[in-house]
């Protein structure tokens, strides 16, 4: 397994573009599923994880075309697709789930693997299932799997979510757009790659209207073909933005529409970060001194984004004074904290809060790599801690950090793969 060497401590200078997102491409790619024309998605990131949603796909019959530089993936589905998602390929992608809707809303039946659970918790699938069952899908749990089924097409329903939740609300309005009738979806998830979704379908015939955490989907017969070009990544570039901060840089991120990171961007501008915007780029300029924020709560959009988390942590460990970070999102997203402590890191943990000592000094360790996010926050607390730093299982943040050594290499960090 690849590991990392950062040579601590880096400045950062120059510019950085952002890839598509990750979460925006994987409802977009499961959402194809719906398609009998060919459909082109263009700005896929070169991840890991969308490697596997594609792989999926072909597994259960699509054939896809690939462009050379593998960002544009033209999809064409056969009239009579297998519906069966295995546990090898679901095991390695939890959002593989994403198929369950499409899957059952297009062929009336489906064998998908549960996802199972992940570091940052069990993750379960309970408001997915309760959700399509409401639409009309019957199933039962064997061995594993969720075997599914529907007597002809779903019907449009009146649903609330019990909480808000992502993948459930993406699940259940690609299974609406099919179904007979009006579905009303209550107390969604509205993160931007949940729009873009929706932004996606309605480019191909589509109804699918927005009013607050409300979404209304009128079912439709089918879709037509289109082609569609997958938002920016706003965690990369969130990520990005606190690297700057993080190591008094100077850098131009480019590629994305800065509203969509606001509320981030306003808590580094609090933290101290110089920020302008235009359209499409954000100039950040780090502080020399980091102030702390005295308790940073992750939320659903428009809140801080728990995907965000991690990273924050390492700014608050090097910033003048005492903070705290409550994680409300995942039970148990907290993997990192360990592993920044090995570097020097003062944090204790009570329940859902960590509460962390500023002006740390990282002096540069062995890490070990956990979930995608927490892998990221390591590299940032590399790239500021005094010495060599060796970041193992680096395969976690090739599942979504599109050619990352590359990038951060390009604006002044000393990285090196080690095989
Ligand atoms: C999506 O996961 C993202 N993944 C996650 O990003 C992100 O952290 C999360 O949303 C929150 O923003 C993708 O988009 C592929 P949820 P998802 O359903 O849909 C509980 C990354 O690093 N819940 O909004 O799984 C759940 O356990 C990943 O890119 C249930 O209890 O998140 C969690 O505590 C990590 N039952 C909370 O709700 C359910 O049926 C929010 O989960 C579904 C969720």
């Amino acid at each position: 397994m690849d590991k990392f060497l950062i040579n601590g401590p880096c400045r950062i200078k120059g510019n950085v573009s952002i890839s598509g997102s990750k979460n925006a491409s994987l409802p977009i790619l499961a959402a194809t599923l719906l398609f009998n024309k060919p459909v082109i998605i263009k700005n896929l990131p070169r991840v890991r994880d969308i490697n596997t949603m594609l792989n999926l796909l072909k597994s259960l019959g699509s054939k896809i075309i690939l462009s050379r530089d593998r960002k544009t993936a033209k999809i064409i589905n056969k009239k009579n697709m297998k519906t069966f998602a295995s546990y090898s390929l679901v095991k390695t992608m939890r959002g593989s789930i994403l198929v369950l809707g499409p899957l059952i809303s297009k062929f009336y039946r489906s064998k998908t693997s549960l996802p199972g659970g992940c570091l940052i918790g069990a993750r379960p699938v309970n408001y997915h299932l309760i959700a399509l069952k409401k639409l009309g899908m019957k199933y039962k749990i064997r061995d594993g799997y969720i075997i599914a089924k529907s007597d002809g097409r779903l019907k449009g329903k009146t649903i609330k979510f019990p909480k808000i939740s992502v993948g459930a609300t993406e699940n259940s309005i690609i299974a609406a757009c099919l179904a007979k009738g009006k579905t009303i979806l209550k107390n969604c998830a509205m993160e931007p790659e949940i729009k873009d979704l929706t932004q996606f379908l309605n480019k191909a015939g589509a109804n699918i209207k927005w009013s607050g955490r409300t979404c209304i989907i009128t079912g439709i017969d089918s879709l037509n073909q289109t082609t569609h070009t997958v938002m920016a990544d706003r965690i990369e570039a969130g990520t990005f933005c606190v690297a700057a901060t993080l190591a008094k840089g100077n850098l131009q991120v480019k590629n994305l529409d800065p509203k969509i990171i606001n509320t981030e961007l306003e808590l580094l501008k609090k933290v101290g970060a110089k920020i302008k915007t235009t359209n499409n780029k954000i100039f950040i300029k780090g502080p020399d001194k980091i102030k702390s924020i005295k308790n940073i709560k992750t939320k659903e959009f428009p809140g801080i984004p728990t995907d965000l988390q991690a990273q924050l942590m390492v700014l608050m460990c090097k910033s003048v004074g005492k903070s705290s970070i409550t994680e409300n999102i995942f039970e148990n997203r907290f993997m990192h904290v360990a592993e920044l402590q090995r570097l020097g890191a003062k944090i204790n943990i009570k329940n859902n809060k960590a509460f962390i000592d500023g002006n740390t000094n990282f002096i540069g360790a062995e890490l070990m790599s956990s979930d995608l996010r927490a892998s990221v926050a390591l590299v940032l607390a590399a790239m500021v801690a005094n010495g060599k730093s060796i970041i193992g299982r680096v395969y976690h943040l090739e599942r979504g950090y599109e050619n990352i050594e590359n990038k951060l290499k390009k604006i002044g960090v000393r990285i090196k793969r080690l095989k």
